[in-house]
């Protein structure tokens, strides 16, 4: 027992000096560090930096720039024009994001991560007993080259070049892309690549890239621009009476659509929101519901019309409007019908009845043949039979 107490007494002191001991060295250390990173001018670049210690520690970013009398400067949130931006939090460990944002070629240089816990680290006269931890990162910021886009529509043919000029790293290859596709590869080394389409603008409208496969990658934008290819969704619509009509248009194209509207035969604009027209928009889409449709108002021609930087284009739509009733028309015209062929077997029934004797195999031709051929058949039929 006596032996126990003084085994914990002992573990507890040496806990203590342990702890006394990591305070006064304030262990710090890395758990990742920055890594360098080539960029071009006007892209944005994100360095990390993670510590532990006991206490927490503070994390600065400090940069050095190539010229060679330049000395190390601190880096705060909003520095260079507020295109750096630094996110640091401090909970269990430290970490803290530089992102730096449309690099131009003076952000080239030397990145560092300082961290530090000690309690004099930003004492003006004090000197702190423990210096600061550093971990450093090469920014490389590389003029980002010219690249003339271009389209070119020729008998039937789309074709999309990219030419790139000025200076620039090995090229390995290339790449057209369109949204998360790619469309066609190559390994040459030229700074000249294009792209064949079959078929004609309007069909193909959309953004394009083409991408040199160079440290960093660069990419150029070919856009197929045309004026809104509108499509009607269904042409024609049907509506109930007092039911709400929907009619819908849509543009695939690009660019999309900047201004939608609606008119009915050929009249002024309908407005939104004005009596029973609702018309919601988007880029590639617009919707007009027309509330308690109105067989006399709404039967007619809609045309929807939309409007972006290189033209416009409409649609149209046609809107017929049935009475409640027209949902019973079917089932009126199949009692119709049933009470045709009740009154037409009754009649046969009617004018059968004289010939009761007829053998039933005589079949449907005798209704149209008088009763005199029925008696001269009655006449064979005995004949035969004897
Ligand atoms: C670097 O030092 C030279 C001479 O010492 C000076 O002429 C030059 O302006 C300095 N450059 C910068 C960026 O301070
Ligand atoms: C800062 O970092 C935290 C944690 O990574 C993140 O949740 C937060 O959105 C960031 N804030 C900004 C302004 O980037
Ligand atoms: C990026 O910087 C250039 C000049 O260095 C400036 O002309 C351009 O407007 C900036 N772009 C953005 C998105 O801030
Ligand atoms: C690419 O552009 C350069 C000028 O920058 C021009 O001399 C060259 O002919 C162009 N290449 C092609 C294939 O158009
Ligand atoms: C292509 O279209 C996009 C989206 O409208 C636009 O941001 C970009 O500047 C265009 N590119 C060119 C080369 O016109
Ligand atoms: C229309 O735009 C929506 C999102 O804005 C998109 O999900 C949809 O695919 C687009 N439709 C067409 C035909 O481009
Ligand atoms: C039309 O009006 C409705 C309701 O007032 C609104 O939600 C909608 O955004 C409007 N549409 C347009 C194209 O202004």
């Amino acid at each position: 027992m006596a032996a126990g107490a003084a085994g914990s007494r002992a573990l507890l002191a040496l806990l203590v000096v342990g702890a006394m001991a990591a305070g006064a060295a304030g262990t710090t250390g890395f758990i990742k560090s920055p890594l360098s990173q080539k960029r071009l001018t006007q892209d944005s670049v994100e360095l990390y930096c993670e510590a532990i210690g006991n206490p927490i520690p503070e994390i600065q970013w400090w940069f050095e720039g190539n010229d060679p009398n330049e000395t190390y400067a601190q880096l705060w949130d909003g520095a260079r024009q507020d295109r750096v931006k630094i996110n640091a939090t401090y909970n269990l460990h430290s970490t803290s994001t530089i992102y730096i944002a449309n690099l131009t070629s003076d952000d080239s240089g030397m990145y560092e991560c300082r961290a530090s816990n000690d309690p004099d680290r930003n004492h003006l006269s004090k000197s702190p007993k423990v210096k600061w931890i550093r971990s450093q990162a090469n920014v490389f910021v590389i003029e980002r080259p010219d690249i003339k886009a271009h389209v070119a529509e020729d008998s039937g043919k789309l074709v999309l070049t990219c030419n790139m000029s000025g200076p620039y790293s090995t090229i390995k290859g290339h790449e057209w892309v369109h949204g998360d596709k790619v469309l066609q590869e190559d390994e040459t080394d030229s700074a000249f690549t294009s792209y064949t389409i079959e078929g004609k603008m309007e069909e193909h409208s959309g953004m394009y890239e083409c991408v040199y496969k160079t440290s960093p990658e660069i990419r150029g934008q070919v856009n197929i621009s045309v004026a809104p290819q509108v499509t009607a969704y269904k042409k024609s619509e049907h509506g109930n009476e007092g039911d709400t009509g929907v009619l819908t248009c849509k543009n695939p194209s690009f660019p999309p659509v900047t201004t939608w509207s609606w008119s009915k035969n050929g009249e002024s604009d309908l407005q939104n929101a004005s009596g029973r027209y609702i018309i919601k928009s988007s880029g590639n889409k617009t919707e007009l519901r027309i509330l308690k449709l109105n067989i006399e108002e709404d039967t007619g021609d809609y045309r929807c019309n939309a409007v972006n930087s290189y033209g416009s284009g409409d649609a149209t739509v046609n809107l017929r409007v049935r009475s409640r009733l027209a949902a019973l028309w079917p089932f009126l015209g199949i009692v119709a019908e049933v009470l045709v062929l009740v009154t037409i077997i009754f009649i046969y029934e009617k004018r059968r009845k004289p010939d009761e004797v007829l053998d039933d195999d005589d079949g449907g031709s005798a209704p149209l043949k008088s009763n005199a051929t029925n008696h001269k058949d009655k006449n064979v039929r005995q004949r035969n039979a004897n």
